[in-house]
């Protein structure tokens, strides 16, 4: 059990603040056209990520039990179909695939630890910081090595039971890259085009905005809340009796929210001041960051400690990624602790080479370009696109449709708690209709 409400938000936090917030949430939102994409993708963290993260929260602590097995419970102890049981294994599945392409881009973090710290930005301009960029992504054998060293570390946090030191640690850490983001906020506003970056970010001009970019909106939406694959459920079997769930999921899902509006309030400016390109990819922050680290004073300190806080943030949301996995190899082959934390681990750095791959040697490969919607697409790419936009949101829906339709109606008041009057209705209204239907019209729509 965690001791309190604060260790499960830093717990669910820590697993929700990542790079998505600070890496993917930027890039896509300048790939997507700015405003207009950051509202939808705001209306979908209100009106579909926070009721199934409270849906998950909640249906993991009446299961008590790791998600496949809490899942199964809760559906026989109502009478339901055991393949509840499948919800899981697509979690698993999904955990397995993010972590592959996660831990890529975590060892970029790393190498930029490095750079921050032997000063390699100061005075840089933007073509020698792209450059410095261009040619991390041309080099595969570099990639694999920090691909390789974050994913040590995962597996070792995940194999001892380090992570209470850790969890210690990350309490301390988490606020400090969070003020840290206020002064990169405070530089942009200082030094950056605010005023540009500010209407980049809130001003919608929805003609720029593509059905694709929807569906990414609300993948995201579950990506960044860690949602619809079962670790907000097996964090919630955690989560004591007497603790508000309604309350820790919506405190949970804003801190995550006001940590990726810093990102973006912090890089646009930069972009703009700087004559950069807002769609430039998956490498906008290390694009544009190492910039003002290179002009402001103590830019090494804080460039080094960003960088630095950012792969702390990585490495907690790797460990909720990695611990699923472990958890299954142990419960169903039987397998220690250490051994599953190393076959998963390993795993899925093997797999991980095809992401290394797909900024080099395998760029021009493109797996499944004979369906147009994949056309263009590495294998990066596939993998990112299958798990954000549709097996979390395919995940999340089940979750809403298990919560709001099947679940035992009298579990679900008692484990809400908020009484049985107009605000659990409309909560169940939400749960029931808006959730799904807000997921099956994307669905739909991108389909046709
Ligand atoms: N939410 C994490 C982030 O934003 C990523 C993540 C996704 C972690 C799914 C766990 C499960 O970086
Ligand atoms: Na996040």
């Amino acid at each position: 059990m965690w001791s309190s409400r604060l260790a499960f938000i830093l717990a669910a936090s820590g697993s929700a603040v990542g790079l998505g917030n600070i890496w993917k949430f930027p890039y896509i939102t300048g790939e997507n056209g700015g405003g207009a994409f950051v509202i939808v993708y705001l209306l979908c963290i209100a009106m579909i990520g926070i009721p199934i993260m409270i849906a998950e929260v909640m249906i993991g602590r009446r299961g008590g039990r790791s998600p496949i097995n809490t899942m199964r419970i809760l559906a026989s102890r109502d009478g339901l179909s055991k393949r509840w049981g499948w919800l899981g294994w697509m979690g698993i599945i999904a955990s397995f695939m993010i972590l592959s392409f996660y831990s890529v881009i975590g060892g970029w973090a790393i190498s930029y630890v490095g750079h921050a710290a032997s000063s390699t930005f100061s005075g840089a301009d933007t073509e020698t910081i792209g450059a410095l960029f261009g040619g991390l992504l041309g080099d595969p054998s570099t990639l694999l090595l920090w691909h390789s060293i974050f994913m040590v570390a995962v597996i070792m946090i995940v194999a001892r039971g380090i992570r209470s030191g850790l969890e210690k640690a990350v309490n301390v850490l988490m606020p400090l890259l969070f003020l840290l983001l206020l002064v990169m906020v405070g530089y942009a506003l200082a030094s950056g085009d605010f005023a540009q970056g500010f209407a980049f970010l809130f001003q919608p001009d929805f003609s720029k905005l593509s059905t694709e970019g929807v569906l990414t909106a609300l993948g995201h939406a579950f990506f960044t809340l860690s949602l619809g694959m079962g670790v907000m459920m097996a964090y919630g079997s955690f989560l004591p009796k007497k603790v508000s769930v309604v309350k820790t999921a919506v405190t949970v899902s804003i801190v995550d929210t006001v940590v990726a509006l810093l990102a973006g309030l912090a890089i646009f400016p930069l972009v703009f001041a700087n004559g950069l390109e807002p769609g430039a990819g998956p490498g906008l922050i290390f694009q544009t960051l190492p910039l003002a680290f290179g002009q402001m004073t103590g830019g090494v300190l804080f460039g080094t400690l960003f960088f630095g806080l950012l792969v702390v943030a990585a490495l907690t949301s790797a460990i909720s990624l990695l611990e699923p996995v472990v958890e299954w190899l142990e419960e169903q082959k039987g397998i220690s602790r250490t051994v599953g934390a190393l076959i998963g681990g390993l795993s899925i750095w093997v797999l991980g080479i095809a992401t290394v791959l797909s900024f080099n040697e395998w760029a021009d490969f493109h797996p499944l370009a004979f369906i147009p919607v994949f056309e263009g697409k590495t294998v990066f790419d596939l993998l990112d696109y299958f798990t954000a936009n549709l097996m979390m949101p395919l995940g999340g829906m089940l979750i809403a449709i298990f919560a709001g339709w099947f679940m035992n109606k009298q579990a679900v008041e008692n484990e809400l708690d908020i009484g049985n009057g107009a605000l659990f209705k409309s909560f169940m209204f939400v749960l029931r209709f808006v959730t799904p239907a807000g997921v099956a019209v994307v669905f739909v729509y991108n389909l046709l």
